[in-house]
Formats: C-alpha cells, structure tokens, sequence
C-alpha cells in the first residue's frame, strides 16, 4: 500500500492535525511583552529613580554613562529582553520617557521577598519587596487598560492581551538571606526562615496569576557567600571558606533556598493548573564562573573591579563610584573601575560585570540549566521541545 495516498480521508485528516499541533508545539512562544519582579540583578532603573541615581562609572562600558543599573553594562535581564526580540524593559517607577509597549520591570535594588521592618537608610534593603511590586504590577495593568479604553497612551502601554500572553520573570531571594545574616541572625536562623520567605513568594505569584499571568521564569539565587560584601562583612562570623575562597556556609544556605524553591514551585505547578513554570540554576552557572574564571577568560573572580581598597577591592563605606572631599574643596571619585572590567566577574563586590551577565546568559538561553529544559523563546510551553 502507498503512503500517502491509499490512505482514506479521515486519516489524513488526522495527520495534517498532528502536523499542524507538531509545528504549535516547536513554534516559538512568540512573547509581546516581559514584566521583571525581582532585586538589583535585575534592576534597570527602579531604585535609581526613586532614591537617586547610581553613580558614574556604573554603565560606563554599555550605555556610557549611569543607566540606573549596578552594573557596568546591560543585566542578565536586558538579554532576555532582547534575545525576545523586545526593547530593554524600562522601570515602571521612572516617571520620565519611558515607554512600556513591551513590558515593565518592578525590580529595585536591595529589594527582598518579606518586606523588612527597617528602613532604606537603616538597613540599605528597598521598600519595594516584592509583595509591593505586585501591587505596583497591578495598578500597572489596571490603569494601563483603562487608558487604553479612553484611547489613550496607545504608543507607550502594552496591549491588554499582552498581560496573557507575557513571560513574567523572577530573580529574588538573596537579600532576604543576607538581611538575616546583617539582622545578626546566625546560620540556623536564617535557614529557619526560609519557608516564610518562600510562602511570600507563592502568595506573590499566585497574585500575578490571578491578574492573568501565565507563563513564569524564576531565577534561583546565586552563590552570594562569593560576593566581596558578604565575605568582608560576615566572614569574621562564619570564617568557612571552600577551596575557591567562597563562604561556605552563606553558600549553603543559598543552596538550601534554592532546593526549597524547586519545592514552591513544584507546589504552584499544582495549584496553578494554567501556568507554566521554568525554573533556571542560575547558581550553577555564576558558581561555575567564580570557581574556574581563569578556564572561561576571567580573572579575580573574588576581586570587585570597581572598589576602594581591602582584600577585595571592596568598602562598605565607600563603595563604587564613592568620592571624596579634598582639602581645597573639590571632589575626586576613590571607588574607581578596573582597567578591564570585560575580564571580570563581579562589577562592585555586590552585583555581575555585563561580561559576566552575558556568560551567564548564554548558558542559561537554551534551557541546559532549568527544569523542565525549556529554552527561554519556549518557556511558554508545558514541557521542552
Ligand atoms: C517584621 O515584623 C513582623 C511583626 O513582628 C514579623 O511578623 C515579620 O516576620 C518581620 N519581618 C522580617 C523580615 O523580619
Ligand atoms: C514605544 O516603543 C514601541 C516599540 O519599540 C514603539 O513602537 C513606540 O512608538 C514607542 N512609543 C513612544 C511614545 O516612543
Ligand atoms: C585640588 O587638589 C587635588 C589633589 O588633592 C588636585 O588634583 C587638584 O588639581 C586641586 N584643585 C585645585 C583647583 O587646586
């Protein structure tokens, strides 16, 4: 019997169903817009315009000059952005040119999960946890539909079918964990809190499920026990290094944070039948990089390349960008940049040079390091293609 053509017309029928289905299921997810929750890994702009801006050299090597981001260049988030063919995601709290036709971003600096009981100024943690950055999302979506309804701001607010249809992404966590730590907590502690700060979490997402989000990508939190600013403050504490230089015990916990939220998110994948969830061991891969820089072209993976001074060009009083008053009144920058900051991993002891950011990326695009491996331009989908 030939194929296809003796088939009789019901079957073939099927067939091009199937193919049609086939082709749906390796079509790319074609997102219009992404909205970004989450702490300074991912902020472009939040914590700078409401609190001021961060100083030069931040930005020096992509934008030229500060773009609101800790970073010399572009964030693990303006990749996505981009590779998803869409324009870098402005902050919903800049009140100035932007334009969010394609997705918004509620991340600031220093945010947390639980929101804190102390201040910016006390603390350095952002009012901006992520329970208010949902309800930023909300006012966000809300007053953007009715303006659309008016026939307004049409060039600058996304589509209403957008909101269905965006990857909504997560990167937060780990400042929960180090408020803990500067809160005096020991490791025990810090550890205990960790169902609390991941029922946060979900409470979090599920909001944003219930405003119509469907498709989800949550960094896990990275190997912060490698960050200059926890080892020069919580080492005399906890004084474990592994054979890299890294504290072990913040790593730990990091860890343990990150085995808890597969835990969470397997848990929504339950509760919330319509969702979809990639989940991305972001901590591998900086762990990765930190550990073997030499091997992937870096070097001083522990050393911030824009400082002043210590062990780890790295003081909490005078940080990147930090200047000083002279004697005959003029200001000259000390927290200065390295010469090559494409050869470094950490930017200013707290955050990823672009270099950095771009290495990790590039790992983490095609879904080698997620659950299920889904790669990002897929991550619609309920299972990997
Ligand atoms: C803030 O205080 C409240 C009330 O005492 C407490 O329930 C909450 O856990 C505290 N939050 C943090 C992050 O410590
Ligand atoms: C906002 O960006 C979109 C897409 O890049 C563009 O089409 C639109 O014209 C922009 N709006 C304004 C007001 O510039
Ligand atoms: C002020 O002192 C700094 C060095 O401390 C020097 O570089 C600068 O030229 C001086 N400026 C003036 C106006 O004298």
């Amino acid at each position: 019997m030939a194929f296809p053509q003796m088939l009789p017309p019901t079957a073939s029928i099927l067939i091009s169903s199937l193919l049609l289905q086939l082709a749906a299921a390796s079509a790319p997810c074609a997102f219009p817009a992404v909205f970004n929750f989450g702490d300074s890994n991912s902020d472009t702009g939040g914590l700078s315009s409401a609190f001021g801006q961060a100083p030069p050299p931040n930005g020096e090597t992509f934008f030229r000059k500060p773009a609101g981001r800790y970073c010399d260049g572009r964030l693990i988030i303006d990749f996505i952005a981009n590779s998803l063919g869409l324009p870098r995601l402005n902050a919903y709290l800049d009140s100035v040119g932007t334009n969010f036709s394609h997705g918004a971003n509620f991340a600031t600096a220093g945010s947390t999960i639980r929101p804190q009981n102390t201040t910016l100024s006390q603390s350095g943690f952002s009012p901006f946890s992520l329970d208010v950055q949902t309800w930023q999302f909300s006012q966000f979506k809300s007053r953007s539909q009715s303006f659309l309804d008016q026939g307004l701001f049409k060039d600058q607010l996304p589509k209403k079918e957008y909101f269905s249809r965006a990857l909504y992404t997560f990167d937060i966590g780990q400042n929960d964990l180090t408020a803990g730590y500067f809160s005096d907590m020991t490791t025990e502690e810090v550890k205990a809190s960790i169902p609390d700060i991941l029922d946060k979490f979900s409470i979090a997402v599920k909001s944003i499920y219930g405003e119509g989000g469907r498709f989800f990508w949550v960094h896990n939190t990275g190997p912060f026990g490698c960050l200059a600013y926890v080892l020069d403050r919580l080492l005399l504490r906890a004084p474990e290094v592994d054979r890299f230089g890294c504290g072990s015990p913040f790593n730990e916990v990091a860890q343990l944070f990150n085995t808890k939220l597969e835990e969470a998110v397997a848990q929504l994948r339950e509760d919330l039948p319509l969702a979809v969830f990639t989940l991305v061991d972001v901590y591998s891969v900086k762990y990765e990089l930190i550990s073997h820089a030499t091997k992937h072209g870096f070097e001083l993976p522990l050393v911030a390349c824009c400082g002043h001074g210590g062990k780890y060009n790295y003081n909490g009083h005078n940080g990147c960008g930090s200047k000083k008053m002279t004697a005959n009144g003029t200001e000259v920058v000390i927290g200065k940049s390295c010469k090559d900051p494409s050869k470094r991993v950490v930017w200013d002891g707290v955050h990823y040079t672009e270099a950095a950011n771009r290495w990790v990326f590039d790992r983490i695009a095609e879904g080698k390091f997620s659950v299920p491996p889904t790669p990002l331009r897929m991550a619609c989908k309920e299972r990997a293609v």
